[in-house]
């Protein structure tokens, strides 16, 4: 069943990029349309300063955009946030909902993450929610249970009939260059399946779940080939061009 599921590559450029930045895009669109057709969805995540400039730039093609963060309120007294409405006007059509960085710097609780999804499907958007242990967690044994309770706290009802995706990102994997085995990413991918499964149905069975943390394109082909592993968030790697093109063609 999983297999059917047309993976995807999001590139999470998180604080970092100006309008000059868009020539690696331009750049990154040349190689997708010269090389071999990719076979995954594209996906950058820019700052929301640059963000319309993806969408509205004809030489970028072929790669979507997507918000980092989005308000859960529709508009209103909230100064310096931005709501999902408005990133769908500035042509998102994704947005991260739940990284761990905003769950640490903003304290983001599950139950705020859920909102924020809510809000991006209420505004056409479709979330990208994550979840992730920290090293003690996983240390201590608890890895799945921490993502299982972050998973029924965080994806809204509505993804029974919205398209939500899932990335799984452990905390420690993250700007570390450090990766689980290939065999623990199963094992947390086939849970999270099993639980999207036992909440949605044939629904969950669907839904993708990407791999995020030190994606890398050294590492890039082995990770995106795990069972129920249907594409990557890369945060790093996805700054440069070739570096982001090399995990692309990965799969
Ligand atoms: P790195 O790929 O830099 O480890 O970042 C991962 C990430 O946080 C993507 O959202």
């Amino acid at each position: 069943m999983t297999t059917t599921i047309t993976p995807l590559i999001a590139g999470n450029w998180k604080m970092n990029g100006l309008r000059g930045s868009l020539e690696e895009l331009t750049e990154l669109a040349g190689m997708l349309t010269t090389g071999e057709a990719p076979r995954a969805v594209v996906v950058v995540c820019p700052p929301a300063t640059i963000l319309h400039m993806i969408a509205s730039n004809g030489a970028t093609s072929g790669i979507l955009a997507g918000g980092q963060d989005c308000h859960a309120a529709a508009s209103g007294a909230h100064t310096g946030d931005v709501s999902a409405s408005m990133l769908a006007d500035a042509g998102a059509q994704y947005v991260i909902v739940g990284h761990s960085e905003r769950r640490a710097d903003h304290g983001e609780t599950d139950e705020q993450v859920r909102a924020k999804a809510e809000a991006a499907i209420g505004a056409g958007l479709k979330p990208i929610i994550c979840v992730g242990e920290t090293e003690a967690e996983r240390d201590a044994g608890r890895a799945e249970a921490v993502v299982a309770g972050q998973l029924a706290g965080s994806i809204p009802d509505a993804a029974e009939q919205h398209e939500v995706i899932v990335a799984y990102e452990p905390i420690w994997a993250i700007g570390t260059g450090r990766t689980p085995s290939n065999e623990d990413i199963g094992q947390m991918h086939n849970s999270i399946r099993r639980q999207l499964i036992e909440r949605f149905g044939d629904k969950g069975a669907t839904m993708r779940i990407l791999y995020g943390g030190s994606l890398k394109p050294q590492n890039a082909r082995e990770i995106l080939q795990v069972e129920n592993v249907n594409g990557g968030l890369v945060g790093g790697a996805s700054l440069l061009a070739k570096d982001f093109y090399t995990i692309i063609s990965a799969v």
